[in-house]
């Protein structure tokens, strides 16, 4: 968006390319992908042992509508490992993952912790895959014809999917024998919105649901939409003072560089930008904020491989290089380029940076639809203290691009109509239960997670320290004690869950 900056959750950041250069989107900036590794992308393409069993249901089309056409069907993905599972007769639980915007097999390589746990709570472990995502494409299965139009995309939307997870576990737990074996749903980032989601409207299906980053309030009149923004640059700040003030100078650093004669040449080799038609200070600019976005996003107290290899602590691994402290840089470009290899280049097997590159190897593509209809999350507002330059986020620009792109009005208000928003502490405290909200306040999203107790079984627990849904992260040795506190809490709240279920059961029969 040219203007318009639309984040995949997770992901959340996707769309950021040439965001505020130019006055208006000709159309909505598609995946960076060069903000993911070639390392990475060859992972995704390579298929290792797994741990787990594929499968696929025949999942209703729309679960909302009677109308015959309605009762095409298409096949779902969904992953289960029963190696630990302590079976049906004894009511052993199931733990499901809702999946979020993108290959499924992707989101159980960031999902240890229900992989760790699954042991000593005898769970059977699910991981359902979001229709219109990886293997999950409706319409025979035939992407091109279910990403056409407006027509066929419309049954891509949060409530098709709870439904879908709903009926695929009813399914599966009547083939199982196991009716009476309690469900808990996880989620991190857009997943944990579902996973809240599914258990405030399928209570009858989950006990409860470990939400993780789960950003539900970020949303119209809910929260600001410089907050996402704020977040990031406090988290560099917060490194150290130059540090900020570098970035935020860079892009006006940059605008006048591109200015001068030969400028956007030594630009292009100042960042070790691969031969490119399209390069200019735009598509620079994007590359970059892409860049701090995710960094600040995945700002992990251990070396990960999310979206691509970082060290423990980018951030301040990135300030340190602005600072110059390594390898003596001292001109502002060389620093910047310094910064921003630790984002692309951490493994040093680059040999350019190809911002055209536009593959999407976690298929994160469909979020631009739900950004188009349902999910408009105010995001990407700058205010004068922000690292990025000054910006007023604005729903009609939204509505713009996402008319010239797909011909679709979105329905900014659906969201907060369908699973509430506003007042909700009141709400929640009355109407929903065993909920866990986790939040780290490194994470840009944290701005729009629930950050307050709301009753006993509805807790907020958050992280001065913490990432993007870093606790559902496979633990390491290096963890630091407020992480590992963290998971031995969530496990605690989930193991009362379970034996309140239980008992329930045992003095109902
Ligand atoms: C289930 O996960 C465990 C732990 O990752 C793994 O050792 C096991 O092989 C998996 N089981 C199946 C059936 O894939
Ligand atoms: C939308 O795409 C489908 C599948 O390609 C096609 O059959 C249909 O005619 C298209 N509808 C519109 C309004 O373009
Ligand atoms: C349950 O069993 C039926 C019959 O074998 C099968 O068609 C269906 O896909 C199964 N459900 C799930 C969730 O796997
Ligand atoms: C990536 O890092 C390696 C090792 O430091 C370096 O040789 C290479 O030039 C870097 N690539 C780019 C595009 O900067
Ligand atoms: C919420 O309550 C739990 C105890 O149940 C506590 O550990 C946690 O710190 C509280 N969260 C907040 C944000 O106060």
């Amino acid at each position: 968006m040219a203007i318009e900056l639309h984040f995949t959750l997770i992901l959340f950041s996707l769309f950021l390319v040439s965001s505020f250069t130019f006055p208006l989107p000709p159309i909505l900036p598609r995946f960076p992908s060069s903000a993911v590794s070639a390392e990475l992308k060859q992972r995704s393409h390579s298929a290792p042992n797994t741990p787990y069993r594929t499968k696929f249901f025949t999942q209703i089309l729309d679960h909302f509508n009677f109308n015959p056409q309605s009762n095409h069907v298409f096949q779902q993905r969904y992953l289960i490992n029963d190696t630990f599972w302590g079976g049906a007769k004894n009511n052993a639980p199931i733990f499901v993952y809702t999946g979020n915007e993108g290959n499924i097999e992707w989101f159980t390589e960031n999902t240890g912790f229900m992989f760790e746990n699954a042991p000593s709570f005898h769970a059977l472990l699910v991981f359902i895959e979001h229709r219109f995502y990886g293997k999950s494409i409706p319409f025979g299965g035939n992407r091109k014809v279910a990403y056409a139009n407006a027509t066929t995309l419309g049954y891509l939307s949060s409530t098709q999917a709870l439904a879908d997870y709903a009926t695929l576990i009813i399914d599966l737990k009547k083939n199982l024998s196991a009716t009476d074996s309690p469900v808990v749903v996880f989620g991190g980032s857009y997943g944990g919105m579902l996973a809240a989601w599914f258990r405030m409207k399928y209570p009858h299906v989950a006990i409860g649901a470990l939400a993780s980053s789960a950003p539900i309030l970020q949303f119209m009149d809910l929260v600001s939409p410089d907050i996402f923004n704020s977040i990031i640059s406090q988290d560099f700040r917060s490194e150290s003072e130059n540090c900020y003030k570098v970035l935020k100078g860079s892009w006006k650093l940059i605008e006048q560089t591109a200015n001068k004669p030969e400028g956007l040449e030594l630009l292009q080799k100042s960042f070790r930008i691969c031969k490119s038609n399209d390069f200019g200070a735009g598509s620079l600019e994007g590359w970059l904020r892409t860049a701090w976005v995710y960094t600040a996003m995945t700002d992990y107290p251990t070396p990960s491989n999310f979206l691509n290899p970082l060290p423990a602590y980018p951030i301040k691994k990135m300030c340190e290089a602005i600072e110059g402290t390594e390898k003596g840089k001292n001109d502002e470009l060389e620093k910047l380029y310094a910064a921003v290899s630790l984002f692309y280049n951490y493994t040093g097997t680059a040999t350019c940076f190809d911002l055209d590159d536009d593959s999407d190897p976690h298929d994160l593509g469909g979020w631009q639809w739900q950004a188009c209809t349902e999910m408009i999350m105010p995001v990407g507002g700058s205010n004068k203290h922000s690292i990025f330059p000054e910006y007023k986020w604005s729903y009609e620009d939204r509505e713009s691009s996402c008319q010239f792109f797909y011909n679709v009005t979105p329905r900014p208000h659906w969201i907060t109509t369908e699973f509430g928003g506003h007042a909700i502490q009141t709400v929640l405290k009355s109407s929903a239960s065993n909920i866990i909200f986790f939040n780290g306040l490194r994470d840009p999203w944290s701005g729009g997670g629930v950050l307050k107790n709301i009753s006993k079984t509805i807790v907020a627990l958050v992280e001065k320290s913490g990432a993007h849904h870093v606790d559902l992260r496979y633990s390491t040795k290096e963890d630091p004690k407020w992480l590992k506190d963290v998971r031995k809490q969530e496990i605690k709240i989930i193991a009362s869950w379970i034996s309140q279920y239980h008992q329930d059961l045992h003095s109902n029969n």
